[in-house]
């Protein structure tokens, strides 16, 4: 960050991620034979006010654990980083994470990424209120392929960090060709913290899915409200339920919407029929042993350094490093 020129400790980079076309998405997997919405439209605003209590929610062990990992580990992980890294955040996060990650490895700049500027514009200026020393530069780009970071920053040693187990939603090989595209934003012995859910009974998986105030319920239902105000559809939330079951072959939760009733929805100007029971899959959350996920990062380029879990082994947080 020695350019000569002061650099200011904010500036917002904006690299214009191309929007993906949600009706033809949308559309797209609601005329396969098993039908289909893409989870990334979950989170309009009510969405992610809802993801917000669930990860408050007792039978959603996944925030509470990994931030417990974090509490206990950050002085671990920042004796092995070291200080004055750009911190580059996947997703504008959760600032209670972000934060133990900052207060413990002290970079010199903090880097939150995503695609939804209003969202990373906010929780960038909250952490940038709050640290006077840390330069603060938000990057609008589609972190699902590698991005450019900001000019100021080319020069730091560099720590991604991807928290929250959303890498157990994407498929195990979209997972493997994400972890490859870190490896090209860190660089070789670049650093990457990551959040994993692990494998375990299947009873608190159903519960963490199926929580008993129905929030999940009403999440999942979300996407329907979703789809009918953005991209023009008559879906009734109330003629399908919430279904979430851990597939123990695949290794994972997979949500569904389940039709009530045979039905006729309009998307869009197209009409889907729906079958009394027939399900509509809206998410898969994968789980991982420790060995099979240490595996698939090594086929991407990653060492492992360090596994960080809990007592109960509910989650893991992998300090990885490229290549
Ligand atoms: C964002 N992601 C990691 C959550 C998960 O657990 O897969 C989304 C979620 N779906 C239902 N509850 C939470």
């Amino acid at each position: 960050m020695h350019n000569g020129e002061a650099t200011p400790r904010y500036q917002f980079f904006d690299l214009k991620p191309a929007l993906p076309d949600m009706a033809a998405e949308v559309l797209h997997g609601l005329t396969k034979p098993a039908k289909s919405i893409p989870p990334k439209y979950f989170y309009d605003a009510e969405g992610s006010r809802l993801f917000d209590v669930i990860t408050g929610l007792p039978d959603y062990y996944l925030t509470r654990t990994e931030t417990s990992i974090l509490r206990e580990n950050a002085g671990s992980i920042a004796d092995r980083v070291g200080q004055g890294a750009c911190l580059v955040e996947y997703g504008s996060g959760s600032s209670t994470k972000s934060r133990l990650v900052i207060e413990a490895c002290q970079p010199a700049a903090y880097v939150p990424v995503d695609i939804s500027r209003n969202h990373l514009e906010q929780s960038a200026k909250t952490i940038l209120g709050g640290y006077p020393e840390l330069a603060v530069y938000p990057t609008c780009a589609d972190y699902t392929a590698p991005f450019e970071l900001p000019p100021p920053v080319a020069a730091l040693p560099r720590l991604a960090f991807f928290p929250g187990s959303s890498i157990g939603n994407f498929e195990p090989s979209a997972a493997g060709d994400f972890l490859r595209g870190v490896t090209q934003v860190v660089g070789p012995a670049g650093w990457l913290v990551l959040g994993v859910d692990t494998k375990k009974d299947p009873e608190v998986l159903d519960r963490a899915y199926t929580d008993a105030g129905g929030v999940t319920e009403r999440f999942n239902k979300n996407l329907l409200r979703n789809v009918n105000s953005a991209v023009g559809a008559d879906f009734d939330p109330s003629g399908f339920r919430h279904l979430a079951v851990y597939n123990d072959q695949a290794g994972r939760i997979e949500m569904y919407l389940v039709s009530d009733r045979d039905q006729r929805v309009h998307v869009a100007g197209t009409e889907i029929r729906f079958a009394k029971g027939e399900r509509l899959h809206t998410e898969n959350s994968y789980k991982y042993g420790p060995d099979e996920f240490i595996g698939l990062a090594d086929e991407s380029g990653f060492d492992c350094i360090d596994i960080l879990s809990d007592d109960r082994a509910y989650f893991m947080v992998l300090l990885l490093r490229a290549r």
